[in-house]
């Protein structure tokens, strides 16, 4: 990859790009002859405004992917949907990225709610079991009538319905906060009292100094390799 991929929260001067996003998801969804939930460019747009996006681009402008945050039952649920990497960048891990993005920001705007996910690809199954996701029966998610709704457009609508929503051809996953508690007293006193967790720091400190001295030293050539081939705001 020549220029660095830039993955940020998008805005309303993202807007121009809801089309683009939008026509590569139905070309998308056609390629893979799967089901998707259909979004039109104004509900996209609309997203970004909210700064409920992440949008990942090339410093040109150059759109490389998108995914979006929607919040259900009285935000106690929360999806990321819409991923989408533009096919020229898939496979060198952006999606993985663009997902992460979008989870810290699910979890900065909504730290109580669970976060969940449908889907039939691979990819987003082996993406959301390293955030933490686990696989969870229909019955774990939200029951807010407005979010099946969106199953409407999808291919599987009748069988999601002739099934009571209780089963379709997508997996269903789900990361739970209450799984991944961490009490807040114990870190705060842990970090503001513990003197062994001053000594532990100033050791991580004084090696990763040797370490970057070492990195110094080596070649420039060689430090340019380095580069990672993202950069995450
Ligand atoms: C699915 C999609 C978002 C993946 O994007 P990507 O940038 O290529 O994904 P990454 O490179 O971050 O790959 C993440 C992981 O999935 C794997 N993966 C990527 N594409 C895959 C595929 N088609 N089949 C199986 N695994 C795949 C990668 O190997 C990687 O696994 P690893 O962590 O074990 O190495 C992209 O292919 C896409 O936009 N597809 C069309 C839209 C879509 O299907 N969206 C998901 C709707 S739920």
């Amino acid at each position: 990859m020549d220029q660095q991929i830039i993955i940020r929260v998008a805005n309303s001067g993202d807007v121009h790009y809801s089309t683009i996003i939008t026509d590569e998801m139905e070309a998308s969804a056609k390629a893979r002859g799967t089901g998707i939930a259909k979004r039109s460019p104004d509900y996209i747009a609309q997203k970004m405004q909210e700064g409920k996006a992440v949008i990942a681009h090339l410093p040109d402008g150059t759109w490389v992917g998108f995914c979006y945050i929607e919040a259900w039952g009285h935000d106690q649920f929360v999806a990321n949907s819409g991923l989408i990497v533009a096919p020229a960048f898939r496979k060198s891990g952006v999606a993985k990225q663009i997902k992460k993005r979008v989870f810290d920001l699910s979890r900065e705007k909504y730290p109580h709610a669970k976060i969940f996910g449908l889907t039939t690809g691979l990819a987003v199954m082996k993406i959301n079991s390293e955030l933490g996701y686990e696989p969870v029966t229909y019955s774990e998610l939200t029951d807010d009538d407005q979010f099946w709704a969106g199953c409407k457009s999808c291919v599987n609508y009748e069988t999601l319905m002739s099934k009571d929503r209780k089963n379709c051809f997508c997996t269903a996953m789900l990361y739970d906060p209450a799984d991944h508690y961490e009490p807040e007293e114990t870190a705060a006193d842990f970090k503001a009292h513990s003197k062994l967790y001053e000594r532990f720091m100033n050791v991580k400190k004084s090696r990763l100094l040797k370490l970057l001295k070492k990195k110094e030293s080596q070649s420039k050539s060689k430090s340019s390799l380095l580069l990672s081939p993202f950069i995450i705001l």
